[in-house]
């Protein structure tokens, strides 16, 4: 929409959270609560977006930082001064070409775009100064109420700080989301005062401004007044997790993906997983996971960054992170791929296998028992049970490097750095040191002495007895 600038308010503390953390950077579903109010912003295609940023601006600077697609303009609002002061100091942002400002407070993640384009449209159509959101809630505690006067008009919005106990007794809430134009916005915000319980300049006391001076206020009352959760305390952020969990859900089922049960099935945000999956209970995807078509995820599985191809299967409590499991892959039960964990089409790690910074080639088996870190596997390899790199040598890791076809028997320590050449043979048991060439059998173990049991034997039975 062009002449559009949403302006974000993201500057206040958040001490009802008791938190370090600035509010707006909260994670719901994975992602800072700020990251929905941007991309709904993005998605109506404004001229500008415009953050205001306060408490903990280094750290909300730095998550804006990884949001370049976004045409922001950021501003510090020096002290949190409320939301009215939090907007005056937009004013210099907003330019010439802006006919309309839509304000959306950080804290409010749950809005639709269908939502804001009604607003919107309200605006457009009836171009009264202020196009506000509303919605009716059981138990309004913490939320500016509306006060409407005869004819069903809002009149003004009071905080719950401010309110007299029969206006608290209003089911009406204030969203948090308005529509208005420079020139409104900015003249009545001139106009406005801290004279209230907070000493703080409200926005919302342009709303009775706009309904005494101006050409009235429209209001929007939601149909799902979920949209309108603000989130103040630990409590509304776990409520706000819990419906934005849900919508996942059901994208990700509209999708053509069985959840198997979906209330136990937590996937976040960003989360894409492909046609004809089946996904189990109890399980986490997690960050920017992607995963396949026809892939089987059984339970007790949390896959956070990673990339699945198609076909694949992770079997009961395996663990993965920053990995990458390419088509037709069977992974676990109980395995644990760290970051760097690379598997090769059709290859397979089972039972109690580790994985960190290691390639495992296509068709390539470690299927019991191994930690396989820092290396690099070909093809058609067989790792067996209780295989370890040791990589480390107490202060540098090194590489172990393993060619194609190559067997390596179980219970076998690879000491790092050394190379097995490609079809070698790996005896059972053996701690290899040294290099071992393609095709070679390399054995480093200690000879097995085979002694007559005579006197042992009767030893044994004197303590069994
Ligand atoms: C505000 C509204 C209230 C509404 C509610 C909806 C006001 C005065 N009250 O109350 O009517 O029902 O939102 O969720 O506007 N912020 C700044 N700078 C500041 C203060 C706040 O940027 O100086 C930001 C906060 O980071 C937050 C948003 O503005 O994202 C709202 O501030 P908050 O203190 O949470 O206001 P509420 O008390 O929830
Ligand atoms: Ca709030």
């Amino acid at each position: 929409m062009t002449g559009l600038a949403v302006i974000v308010l993201a500057a206040g503390q958040g001490k009802r959270m008791k938190t370090t953390l600035p509010k707006v950077l909260h994670p719901v579903a994975g992602v800072p609560m700020l990251r929905y109010v941007l991309d709904v912003a993005q998605r109506l295609q404004p001229d500008v977006i415009i953050p205001v940023i306060g408490h903990g601006r280094e750290q909300v600077r730095e998550f804006l930082a990884t949001q370049q697609h976004l045409p922001l303009t950021i501003v510090e609002q020096p002290e949190q001064r409320g939301t009215g002061d939090a907007l005056m100091v937009t004013k210099s942002a907003v330019d010439d070409r802006i006919r309309t400002i839509l304000i959306l407070n950080g804290d409010v993640p749950l809005l639709t775009d269908e939502t804001i384009k009604r607003l919107l449209s309200i605006q457009e159509h009836e171009q009264p100064s202020v196009t506000m959101l509303t919605a009716s809630i059981p138990n309004p505690k913490g939320y500016g109420r509306v006060v409407r006067s005869e004819g069903n008009r809002v009149s003004k919005i009071v905080e719950e700080a401010d309110a007299s106990p029969e206006e608290r007794k209003i089911l009406e809430i204030n969203a948090g989301t308005y529509v208005s134009t420079p020139s409104f916005l900015y003249s009545a915000l001139g106009a406005i005062q801290p004279k209230n319980a907070q000493k703080e300049f409200y926005l919302t006391d342009t709303i009775e401004i706009a309904v005494a001076k101006g050409k009235g206020v429209a209001a929007l009352l939601l149909d799902d007044p979920a949209e309108a959760h603000g989130v103040n305390s630990r409590a509304d952020l776990a409520n706000v997790e819990g419906v934005m969990r849900w919508r996942i859900r059901e994208r990700i089922m509209a999708g053509g993906v069985t959840l198997v049960d979906p209330q136990s099935t937590y996937i976040d945000y960003a989360v894409e997983i492909g046609q004809d999956t089946v996904v189990y209970p109890h399980t986490a995807l997690e960050g920017a996971t992607t995963v396949g078509e026809r892939c089987v995820i059984r339970s007790g599985v949390r896959i956070a960054d990673s990339m699945l191809g198609c076909a694949v299967t992770i079997l009961d409590s395996s663990v993965i992170s920053d990995s990458h499991i390419r088509d037709e892959v069977v992974v676990g039960p109980f395995a644990h791929l760290r970051p760097g964990s690379v598997l090769e089409q059709k290859s397979k790690v089972g039972n109690f296998v580790e994985m960190k910074k290691t390639v495992l080639g296509r068709g390539s088996k470690a299927s019991h028992l191994s930690y396989l870190g820092d290396s690099r596997i070909g093809r058609d390899v067989n790792i067996g049970a209780g295989t370890v790199t040791c990589n480390y040598d107490g202060t540098q890791k090194h590489e172990t490097i393993i060619g194609d076809g190559t067997f390596v028997g179980s219970n076998t320590a690879l000491v790092a750095p050394v190379k097995i050449g490609s079809g070698a043979l790996i005896a059972a048991g053996s701690t290899i040191t040294n290099d071992v060439s393609p095709d070679e059998l390399g054995i480093a173990r200690s000879k097995q002495v085979n002694k007559p049991a005579k006197g042992l034997k009767r030893k044994r039975k004197q303590v069994s007895s």
